[in-house]
């Protein structure tokens, strides 16, 4: 692919990864993703907007040669996570001239990590600018989205914000803007909930402050372009103010059928309560399909037979991962089974100790579920029915 122009001057050079399957040896990418760097060309100057990550460095230095460019004076770096800082090194090593531009907290982890020369950085803070000549780049401090040290820089001219990983999505596509709005949303979806939805709090105020600012295109760091910035802002708006909704997230795992059983059984009393239900078997999970069911989950119930003195290790991973990515649910549940005892609710509990949510009775049964056990699953299900409606979750 060549460079594409966004408009006369400014350039994607990025590298499509079409080829990815996994992030941060953890996250699947079904539709592979992008690193998306940008030029841009003032009257004065030319700034590079981020890199690409190192296994791809020959994609972006290509198309910098393909433009026949004097030399780049300013080369911005957003973020310092590798998949977008990983060529700075080359970078600056080809470019001899080129500052690096960041936030002081990016110097120090680009310094750590990459081995950056520090007289080679100069550091911004939040609102400063830096003039290209006819074009003027803001930068724009927003911490925790998702590392401590992320600027998003905004060209004020031409209205367009480079906001780095955030409103970004893992989708290796040719088309540089957003044009299938339905595969679009649900691959910003699951990254907001794979990357970002732990920061929700964070990204709230960060989308408050960007009201102050007119932007006509949004260019993230992976996946398409928006030139309808309002649909990607709509859509964070909505994951992080909008109440959770009647949704109940039951990921589960069953060795000789028991807990499936009961599973079953509480999926049907939901239903006939009116809640809907996303059902996971973590055998085969796809753990992003899990987290992106988690963003608007109104309740997570955890299925787990007890496996020698405690859950079983597959679901306990589901509720360590559940913990970590700190979704809105504001209840909580446990069910299964078990031979001769352990600790299973006690652990799985703990396992959930930084999520906000209420535990609304476990319903644990000695080897296969009887008669009461059937009735306590209906009062789980009536309970979550009631909480839901209490809490206003449509
Ligand atoms: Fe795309 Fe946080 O790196």
């Amino acid at each position: 692919m060549k460079p594409r122009e966004i408009k006369s001057g400014i350039f994607w050079v990025g590298a499509v990864d079409w080829d990815r399957r996994l992030f941060d040896a953890l996250i699947p990418l079904p539709d592979g993703t992008s690193y998306n760097a940008y030029l841009v060309k003032g009257s004065e100057k030319t700034a590079l907007i981020d890199s690409v990550d190192p296994t791809m460095s020959a994609v972006l230095f290509d198309h910098l040669a393909s433009l026949n460019l004097d030399t780049i004076d300013y080369i911005i770096a957003n973020h310092a996570e590798q998949d977008h800082s990983g060529t700075l090194p080359q970078l600056l090593e080809k470019y001899p001239g080129a500052k690096l531009v960041c936030t002081p907290k990016c110097k120090e982890f680009l310094v750590e990590l990459l081995a950056i020369p520090e007289d080679r950085v100069n550091t911004v803070n939040d609102r400063d600018t830096l003039s290209l000549g006819n074009r003027t780049l803001e930068f724009i401090y927003a911490p925790w989205v998702h590392w401590p040290e992320t600027m998003l820089t905004y060209l004020r001219e031409e209205k367009i914000l480079f906001p780095c990983d955030l409103f970004g999505s893992h989708l290796a596509t040719s088309d540089l803007f957003l044009s299938d709005e339905g595969k679009g949303f649900e691959s910003a979806k699951r990254y907001y909930a794979e990357i970002m939805m732990p920061f929700h709090t964070n990204i709230e105020k960060h989308l408050e402050r960007l009201k102050e600012y007119q932007i006509d295109i949004i260019a993230p760091s992976h996946g398409p372009l928006y030139d309808k910035p309002e649909f990607i802002l709509k859509a964070y708006r909505s994951w992080v103010f909008d109440k959770p909704r009647n949704i109940v997230v039951l990921p589960y795992i069953s060795m000789h059928g028991t807990t499936r059983r009961m599973v079953d059984y509480l999926v049907g009393a939901l239903a006939a309560n009116g809640v809907t239900v996303k059902q996971f078997d973590l055998t085969s999970v796809d753990l992003g399909k899990l987290a992106m069911s988690l963003v608007d989950a109104g309740t997570i119930v955890l299925g787990a037979p007890t496996m020698l003195t405690g859950p079983h290790p597959v679901v306990a991973y589901a509720a360590f991962l559940a913990n970590a990515l700190r979704p809105k649910a504001k209840f909580a549940s446990i069910i299964g089974s078990y031979g001769w005892g352990g600790r299973t609710v006690e652990q799985l509990t703990s396992a959930l100790s930084s999520l906000k949510v209420e535990l609304l009775t476990p319903v644990y049964c000695k080897g296969l579920p009887r008669e009461a056990d059937f009735k306590a699953l209906d009062n789980l299900a009536a309970a979550i029915a009631q909480k839901h409606k209490e809490n206003g979750f449509t």
